[in-house]
């Protein structure tokens, strides 16, 4: 998800963009014969995919996937690639990772869902309190659904109605949270379509980093809860400040606001999340996507003290429907993944690789982009890293998103998708798995350099 804010002018002309643009095009259309033709028919699907989001990578058509295995990728025409996409971060661990792979077949063979607890399930909710330092664990299907029950509980808990946001943040398909901040005031985010709530009246949304704006926004002691992801990767990644999230744990104490961790992404940073790397105190957690290895599912954690006030609003509000949890959620096949992610992919030893091939990239990378001798720049979160078209690391969404060059960033993952190499699409970002080896950085970096020597010789 990027803002929707117009990016600056390139350090590049626009024509010579363009005209690399069209002969890239060209290349991939004569590249993908195999996925052109199954995209002509797909016209049962709505917009042409299941999910329209397939449609928004900055492809003619959608590269259509045979097989996903480790760091690697193969498209219907027998074509490999080096992914450093991993299903914007559902496959962090690797696609298919033997420990979860066989786990999941074996359970495919004995049942995927009764609505009732595995034998394991007892073992994983001991690994998630273990692992993130919070007591009382639930399961849900999607992080957006993860997050939409955490804020159901905040409030059912607190009394209380408000949200508060960061602006540029995004945690899903949950509408409370697709505001924007526009000329100071909170607003609706552009394309919340066939939404019928005021989300404004019960959503505040402030900058990122802004300290004496989230002050007093909490000031008048309404909020339930902040939902934040601890680094905003959605906009373009943007760093806390040093001392950043001590203040927004003091604040949110001081005005009785729960502190929400949506860490989804930023679990990327180490084995227990930026939480445990940096030792936050959040009141309740979110992590959905790789911490069931790409299987539909998501957690969401809460402390002792807050599941004490989430069982006595529940006491409270009587018998009925909570409108909080889903059939599937919970499932045999889930609780599978979870315990093979989390006994097996998420060591030490697996972060140990991860990290070190970002920091590998980071250098390579910086030589190149010196040697250009362009004002661009590679924020990093553990495994994870954005390419980012300013030497200056963006504090806000407002300023990741004035860094951002949409025509240059299209050509980039085109260039490099021609090349066998797949970047995230709506931003730069690099993620290494496991599994990733050196070469895969080597094709990443190498394809990066050719494109800007193309741009740099039609300047
Ligand atoms: C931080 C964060 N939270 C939640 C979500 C929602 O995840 P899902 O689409 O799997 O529900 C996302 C998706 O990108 C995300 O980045």
């Amino acid at each position: 998800m990027i803002s929707s804010s117009p990016s600056r002018p390139s350090v590049f002309p626009t024509a010579s963009i363009a005209s690399l643009h069209a002969r890239e095009t060209a290349l991939y259309q004569q590249l993908h014969p195999r996925s052109a033709a199954l995209a002509a028919q797909c016209g049962h699907w709505f917009t042409g995919s299941p999910l329209h989001w397939m449609q928004d990578w900055p492809l003619p058509f959608p590269l259509a996937i045979a097989s996903a295995q480790g760091a690697r990728l193969t498209d219907v025409d027998g074509r490999p690639y080096a992914d450093f996409c991993l299903g914007d971060t559902a496959a962090m661990f690797g696609h298919s990772p033997p420990a979860l792979g066989e786990a999941l077949a074996r359970q495919a063979a004995q049942g995927l869902s009764a609505m009732l607890p595995a034998a394991a399930t007892a073992e994983v909710g001991a690994l998630l309190a273990e692992r993130f330092g919070l007591a009382q664990w639930q399961i849900a299907t999607t992080a957006s659904d993860a997050n939409r029950f955490l804020l159901r509980w905040a409030r059912a808990a607190t009394g209380r109605e408000v949200l508060l946001v960061f602006d540029g943040c995004y945690h899903g398909a949950v509408d409370d949270t697709q505001v924007a901040l526009i000329d100071g005031q909170t607003q609706p985010g552009a394309g919340l379509i066939g939404q019928v709530n005021k989300v404004t009246r019960t959503t505040r949304v402030v900058e990122f980093n802004d300290l004496d704006a989230l002050a007093a926004a909490l000031a008048p002691g309404d909020v339930a809860a902040v939902l934040c992801e601890p680094a905003l990767t959605n906009c373009g990644m943007v760093l806390p400040d040093a001392g950043f999230h001590d203040a927004l744990r003091a604040l949110t104490r001081q005005y009785g606001t729960l502190l929400l961790i949506d860490e989804t992404h930023t679990l990327s940073t180490g084995p227990r999340g930026y939480t445990g790397a940096y030792g936050l105190e959040p009141d309740g957690m979110v992590i959905g996507k790789a911490i069931a290895g790409g299987v539909p599912c998501a957690v969401y954690g809460v402390t002792s003290e807050l599941a004490g006030r989430m069982h006595a609003a529940w006491r409270a509000a009587g018998p009925g429907r909570t409108g909080i949890g889903t059939t599937l959620s919970g499932s045999l096949l889930q609780i599978t993944a979870l315990h093979a992610t989390l006994g097996s992919l998420m060591g030490d030893e697996h972060y140990a690789v991860m990290l070190n091939r970002t920091l590998h990239y980071a250098e390579r990378l910086g030589m190149v982009l010196e040697r250009h001798d362009l004002p661009f720049g590679l924020s990093l979160l553990g495994a994870r890293s954005e390419l980012q078209f300013t030497d200056r690391p963006p504090r806000t969404a407002r300023e990741a998103a004035a860094a951002f060059d949409a025509p240059l960033e299209a050509l980039l993952q085109l260039y490099l998708l021609n090349r066998g190499v797949v970047l995230t699409p709506f931003h730069n970002m690099a993620l290494m798995c496991p599994a990733t080896p050196l070469d895969h950085i080597e094709a990443l970096v190498d394809g990066i350099d050719a494109c800007l020597t193309e741009l740099h010789e039609t300047r």
